[in-house]
């Protein structure tokens, strides 16, 4: 267990270092930014998803070092997502933040992200002992801001899906069997 941590720091880094060595060999689709874009946004999701995990599987194992690395991963859902925006506003809209803007207002899936990546800011920052211990009971109710976040994220994800809508169903059904869990813990407790 005392290698878990490390460990899962190191792994939580292979999907950038995959994305590297593809950018590397010139394999990154006729398209890379879109590619990038779609990489990126995916990871977002996954480890969003996976943070969520964590309290369910402390539940069940009563491993209490699940609860010890979920805020890291919680700090790697915001990097991935931070490296999604930075990849849109970067290579997709060339810094022209009035484009930005006007995206964020007018196309409702960029409104969704957008709004779950400033939840996440506060998030992030106070994700430190220091803030637990200064913030008490605020914080905890602060980070279940972590709720919103996901019903943002699988939101936005079906809105800007034009066809086939398996995959983002399949990320929401996940999101939704990690919140309705919370509902049955939290109306029991
Ligand atoms: C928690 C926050 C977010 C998550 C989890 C997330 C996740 C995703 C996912 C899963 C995709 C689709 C990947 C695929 O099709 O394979 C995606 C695409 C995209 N996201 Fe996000 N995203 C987030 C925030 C944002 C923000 C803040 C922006 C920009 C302001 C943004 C802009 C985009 C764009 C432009 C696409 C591609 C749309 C297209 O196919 O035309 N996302 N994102």
């Amino acid at each position: 267990m005392k290698f878990f941590k490390p460990l899962l720091f190191i792994g939580l880094l292979l999907p950038i270092a995959n994305l590297f060595y593809r950018g590397a060999q010139d394999d990154l689709t006729a398209d890379p930014v879109e590619y990038i874009l779609h990489y990126t946004g995916l990871w977002s999701l996954r480890i969003l998803l996976l943070t969520l995990l964590m309290t369910p599987l402390k539940d069940m194992t009563k491993g209490a070092w699940f609860i010890k690395v979920r805020g890291m991963i919680g700090l790697y859902a915001f990097f991935y997502v931070s490296l999604h925006l930075l990849v849109y506003v970067w290579l997709d809209l060339r810094f022209d933040f009035a484009h930005l803007w006007e995206d964020i207002i007018k196309r409702p899936y960029i409104t969704v992200g957008f709004l779950a990546w400033l939840l996440l800011v506060p998030m992030a920052i106070t994700a430190n002992k220091k803030m637990i211990r200064k913030l008490g009971k605020k914080w905890k109710t602060l980070h279940k801001a972590i709720y919103i976040v996901t019903i943002l994220a699988c939101l936005h994800f079906l809105w800007l899906v034009k066809n086939d809508l398996l995959e983002p169903l399949i990320y929401a059904g996940i999101a939704f069997v990690l919140l309705f869990y919370r509902l049955i813990k939290y109306s029991r407790s």
